[in-house]
């Protein structure tokens, strides 16, 4: 599943109390990995926190980068309003099938679109679907930078931008890795969601920091 494999007697507690997975998202996670699927969804903390995020802000219109098995996709579908749309962008086709098979199980294929290829190509094609309410960015590292532009381009005043991954498990900060692709691409991110008068923004430390906008 998640980075959260590890869970201490406190996250535990938490976890059962608030946002353990269902039936439909524990099968969702078992056939992912039965089918080969990298263990690298969101956990369900992170899938409880987008929820509040969505009812917080009223989001009817939500944009996904990084689709894998859906997992973070139904968390988010399920808390938008009957007349929700979320448009998740995905690289590999056989994680969108899977994703769709799921939602299609989940009752939530009328809410939940995959868009196949390389989000870059496929983001110049979603200006009729803008602006968003919520752009949760979810792919690969090295091009956050280059997403978090399309997400403001595709925002309103009030839209939400979340980033998955800050921390890159420690890689962030450990000067070993700052010559990676993955290290520079989420060091660039940070650095200017934390600069851009267009937002206001900060990194909720947990569980893997989740980097947190709202458009101005
Ligand atoms: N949000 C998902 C996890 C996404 S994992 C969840 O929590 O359930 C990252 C996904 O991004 C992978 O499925 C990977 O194939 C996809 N990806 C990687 N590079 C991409 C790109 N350039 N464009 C679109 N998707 C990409
Ligand atoms: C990895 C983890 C993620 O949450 C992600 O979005 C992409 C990759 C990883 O650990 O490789
Ligand atoms: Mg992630």
């Amino acid at each position: 599943m998640s980075q959260l494999r590890e869970l201490d007697t406190y996250q535990r507690y938490l976890r059962q109390l608030f946002h353990a997975d269902d039936e439909e998202l524990q099968r969702l996670q078992a056939e992912a990995e039965a089918a080969g699927l990298p263990p690298i969804s969101i956990g369900p903390e992170q899938g409880k926190f987008l929820q509040v995020l969505i009812v917080l802000t009223r989001a009817r219109k939500v944009l996904e980068i990084g689709t894998l098995g859906g997992y973070s996709g139904a968390w988010m579908a399920r808390a938008l309003p009957p007349d929700g749309r979320l448009i998740s962008l995905e690289l590999e086709e056989p994680h969108a099938a899977f994703a769709r098979r799921q939602w299609a199980q989940m009752g939530l294929e009328g809410k939940c679109q995959v868009r196949i290829g390389p989000a870059l190509e496929t983001l110049p094609h979603l200006a009729d679907e803008a602006p968003f309410d919520l752009v949760f960015i979810d792919a690969d590292k090295e091009n956050y930078p280059a997403y978090l532009e399309w997400a403001i381009t595709y925002s309103r005043p009030g839209t939400v931008i979340v980033g998955d991954n800050v921390a890159l498990g420690g890689r962030l900060v450990d000067p070993e890795s700052r010559e990676e692709a993955w290290v520079q691409g989420m060091r660039r991110f940070v650095e200017r969601l934390s600069q851009d008068p267009r937002l206001i923004s900060t990194v909720v430390p947990y569980p893997d920091g989740l980097a947190l906008a709202v458009v101005r």
